[in-house]
């Protein structure tokens, strides 16, 4: 269900929702530009199947120069140059890019992720795609959005009503993903990978995919989608439990009744109210 509109938001949120989808799209289009001269990147590895480029780096350079320029006690979390002023009142917490495997194999599905985190709260989440040129954007109170068109989530009921979305990574086992791919099946569910979880959760918010599961995903991968996901009227686990903002955690978000059936399969207690995941 979408929340009411807040009337009133603060003007220091409401700058900062402003400034997020601004600097979203314009490293969106620095990343498009990269994207295209790809052949002229080196690869490095960080771990296994775990890519990074310059690109990453120099986007998320971009991003944090911009909010600097602007907000310069904020604290910023970001994948490629970590944590700094996390003590702040406002911390921003981005991706760069996020789905780096296709974007270096020169397939489309990768976009921009920038959440803020309010005294700990995420109150704003941005995905921008531009490949699709889709600008995701959410603050808390004020609606979930693509472009000017409000979305929502799926209203499926049931796991055959819809597609989910799923990722994985080698910071789990295989026993912590395969398990639920089955249950999800003889529940005649279906799943697609497309290699950018931000992205995928920023579908669940549009109503696209009727869910989402990853056994573990990093706060810069999943923050912003479950703004929007929230906005969007569906359910998220406790993420930031256990130091999930550092450490991660896992990810399971839908709407309400679809929650309890991911939840259950995912094995954990089939709660109405978001249960706390344990840290990894
Ligand atoms: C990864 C992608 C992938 C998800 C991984 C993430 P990266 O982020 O979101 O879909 O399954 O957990 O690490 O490395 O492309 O920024
Ligand atoms: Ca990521
Ligand atoms: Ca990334």
């Amino acid at each position: 269900m979408r929340q009411p509109a807040d009337a009133a938001p603060s003007r220091l949120l409401e700058s900062r929702y402003f400034l997020a989808q601004t600097v979203a799209r314009h490293a969106g289009m620095m990343a498009l530009d990269l994207f295209r001269r790809r052949d002229q990147l080196v690869i490095e590895f960080k771990g296994t199947q775990d890519m990074v480029s310059a690109a990453d780096r120099d986007v998320e350079r971009f991003i944090k120069n911009q909010v600097r320029a602007v907000f310069p006690a904020d604290g910023f979390l970001g994948e490629e140059g970590g944590i700094d002023l996390a003590d702040a009142e406002f911390v921003w917490v981005v991706d760069p890019i996020d789905g780096t495997a296709c974007f270096v194999n020169g397939m489309h599905s990768w976009c921009v992720s920038i959440a803020v985190l309010q005294r700990g709260e995420p109150v704003i989440g941005v995905v921008f795609d531009p490949n699709a040129n889709e600008l995701f954007h959410a603050r808390a109170g004020g609606g979930a959005f693509c472009g000017e068109k409000p979305i929502a989530v799926h209203a499926g009921q049931s796991l055959k009503d819809g597609v989910l979305g799923v990722g994985t990574s080698f910071r789990v086992g295989v026993g912590d993903f395969i398990p639920f791919l089955e249950a999800v099946l003889r529940d005649d569910g279906m799943f697609i990978r497309n290699g950018s979880g931000a992205l995928m959760i920023a579908y669940v918010a549009a109503g696209r995919l009727i869910g989402y599961f990853e056994p573990h995903m990093n706060a810069w991968d999943a923050l912003a989608g479950f703004v929007l996901v929230r906005e969007a009227g569906g359910q998220c686990n406790a993420f930031l439990d256990n130091g999930g903002l550092l450490r991660g955690n896992a990810v399971i978000v839908a709407n309400p009744a679809v929650w309890r059936r991911l939840a259950a399969h995912a094995g954990l207690p089939p709660v109405a109210a978001p249960a706390a995941v344990a840290a990894r």
